[in-house]
């Protein structure tokens, strides 16, 4: 392969670009069959760090290693063929020094295939995200509710409302000033995710933070009601997967009990040569 040929469809500075034009479609993926899925009606697919509590029955995306983005990472990028690949950095392998931040961005991209990373933190990640796209990582930022600081924000609460409304919108420019592509805003009041949309040069993804955002995110197996522990504001169900699902389990369950599975349909005939065993 030469090394100027083009590695995939849509890169950070096309997303970048889409400013302003019309709202970009993100959902998270986790697996190659759901991101096929997601490929054919989006423009970006998500590994995000959520895998742990939606695929792994985690209580938060506290314990989820560089080892399960990478083989989740790896799953995805497979399955995509226009959408781009975000991959979240998970808890610990970047806050301690860009250096860090560098080593783990780089063995992501190099061992899933995806062009870019995703972080948690605002001001006080701007450092590092200057220090990655400096060289060669693109970057997501995503502030507002970061759920990887679960333990310090005391929940998942809404982020930015009265006095913290400023912080919320230094993060967002300090994000933007080290050279993010895009940023996540999550669980941010409409207003405020407005007006930092409008006064930000890169697109806003929001998740719970209304409809003026340049683009919308959400955890696939929550629209599709497949993830069911709890149910967000912000999630709108598109489907009830989960119940369908369980009646078919109940149904597979039913007829094993009954003998009426498998059918002469699901099974092989002999072919009679000979005596028979
Ligand atoms: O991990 C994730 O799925 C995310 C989205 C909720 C934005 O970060």
């Amino acid at each position: 392969m030469s090394a100027t040929s083009p590695i995939r469809a849509v890169l950070p500075p096309d997303i970048r670009a889409r400013k302003g034009q019309s709202p970009l479609v993100v959902l998270t993926a986790y697996t190659t069959p759901v991101a096929r899925l997601v490929d054919a009606h989006c423009d970006m697919a998500l590994i995000g760090d959520s895998v742990g509590m939606v695929l792994h029955g985690m209580p938060s995306t506290i314990g989820v290693t560089m080892e399960m983005m990478i083989l989740h990472g790896r799953s995805v990028v497979r399955g995509l063929q226009k959408a781009m690949a975000v991959i979240d950095m998970p808890f610990g392998s970047y806050e301690e020094s860009p250096q860090q931040a560098y080593r783990n961005a780089a063995r992501l991209m190099a061992e899933t295939g995806a062009p870019c990373v995703k972080l948690e933190g605002g001001a006080h990640m701007a450092e590092t995200i200057a220090f990655l796209t400096k060289r060669g990582v693109p970057v997501m930022a995503h502030i507002g509710l970061t759920p990887q600081s679960v333990n310090t924000l005391g929940g998942y609460k809404v982020v930015g409302r009265d006095g913290e409304a400023n912080l919320v919108m230094e993060d967002a420019q300090a994000v933007e000033a080290a050279g993010a592509f895009s940023v996540v805003l999550e669980k941010v009041p409409m207003g405020l995710a407005a007006r930092i949309t409008q006064r930000l040069s890169i697109p806003t993804i929001g998740i719970g933070a209304g409809a003026a955002c340049d683009g919308q995110v959400l955890v696939v197996d929550d629209m599709l009601g497949f993830f069911t522990e709890f149910r967000p504001k912000f999630v709108k169900r598109y489907a009830d997967l989960g119940a369908l699902a369980s009646d078919a389990i109940a149904d597979y369950a039913a007829e094993v009990r009954a003998r009426t599975f498998p059918s002469d349909e699901h099974s092989f005939v002999d072919v009679l040569k000979g005596k028979q065993p």
